[in-house]
């Protein structure tokens, strides 16, 4: 049996041409009966993104072992719930101190199969922390250590802006984990084409199904700097070798109730109308593009 394991059902299939259409590698291709079938090389660019298992109008398409019956009908969504999903949506930093229940947890880990990736490359590392008691531990580990770093004098004597921060942690105020029963660590493999974004896509998702299910969550950039500054913490998370620590996010039950969305202060838009195919860029501008821009 072939990897990929393409099978068309030849009586369902009624030879539309769809999957050859969409499929993204190129892959496949008629036969001779004018059925899809791997053409050359297709078995090896396909990139197992299932397009084809996805569009074909009367399910005849297998691919990967898996059944087009097991997949779920696709539903039309009501865009003025999903907007006032995302405009509803605010960091949490007040949790309730318990475990969210299992089905919830389950729920949410199991969407994040569903996570777009670069090249569908479909690597990412979510590493849970689904237990108050252990979040418990990770906290009072990583305060502790950042009390006494805040506390040396090499690091007072080049800013004195860390006195709010150490003072918070003295006086036992979560300021990192915010007192989040849980935590999910995201990684990528050093190699992945979109090393940097598709954790990034992942969390995304995350908050706004977590949200839809009343969990609160919390974009964690304290806690992704701790994961850099404690080896430890990322050797105890079960981080593979060769992944790079993308992002935190803190979550639990929300112990705090928004009442209406916030009004955000407008982001640049543009609108491009035109494009000058004869335009130059001086020098100047392609070596500041390339350092500057292209740095960041
Ligand atoms: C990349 C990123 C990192 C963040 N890191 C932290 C953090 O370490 N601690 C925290 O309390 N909030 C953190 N936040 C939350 C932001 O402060 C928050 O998104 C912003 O204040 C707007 O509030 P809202 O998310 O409720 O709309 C982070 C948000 C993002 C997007």
């Amino acid at each position: 049996m072939s990897e990929k394991n393409l099978i068309v059902d030849k009586n369902k299939c009624v030879s539309c041409g769809l999957c050859v259409k969409d499929c993204v590698a190129s892959a496949l291709e008629f036969d001779e009966n004018n059925k899809p079938s791997f053409g050359v090389n297709g078995e090896n660019s396909c990139i197992k993104c299932q397009h084809c298992l996805a569009v074909c109008p009367v399910g005849a398409i297998s691919i990967l072992n898996k059944n087009p019956q097991d997949s779920e009908p696709i539903w039309s969504q009501n865009p003025d719930t999903i907007l006032n999903l995302i405009k509803s949506r605010r960091s949490i930093r007040h949790y309730k101190p318990e475990n969210i229940d299992e089905q919830t947890m389950h729920k949410l880990k199991n969407m994040l199969n569903w996570s777009p990736t670069g090249c569908n490359f479909h690597k990412l590392h979510f590493a849970f922390v689904e237990d108050k008691n252990v979040m418990d531990k990770i906290r009072t580990h990583v305060n502790t250590k950042l009390v006494k770093i805040l506390s040396g004098k090499i690091v007072n004597a080049v800013t004195k802006k860390i006195a709010y921060y150490k003072d918070a942690l003295i006086n036992g105020e979560d300021i990192i984990f915010r007192g989040a029963p849980h935590m999910v660590v995201v990684s990528a493999p050093i190699n992945s084409p979109c090393v940097n974004i598709d954790p990034v896509i992942a969390l995304s998702y995350f908050e706004l199904y977590a949200f839809s299910l009343g969990i609160g969550t919390c974009w964690c950039g304290f806690a992704q700097v701790c994961m850099q500054l404690f080896p430890e913490l990322a050797q105890q998370m079960g981080i593979p070798d060769g992944y790079k620590v993308s992002y935190v996010m803190l979550f639990g039950i929300p112990d705090i109730h928004y009442q209406r969305t916030t009004q955000p202060e407008p982001f640049e838009m543009i609108t491009v109308n035109d494009f000058n195919t004869a335009a130059k860029v001086s020098l100047t501008k392609r070596i500041k593009h390339f350092f500057v821009n292209g740095i960041r």
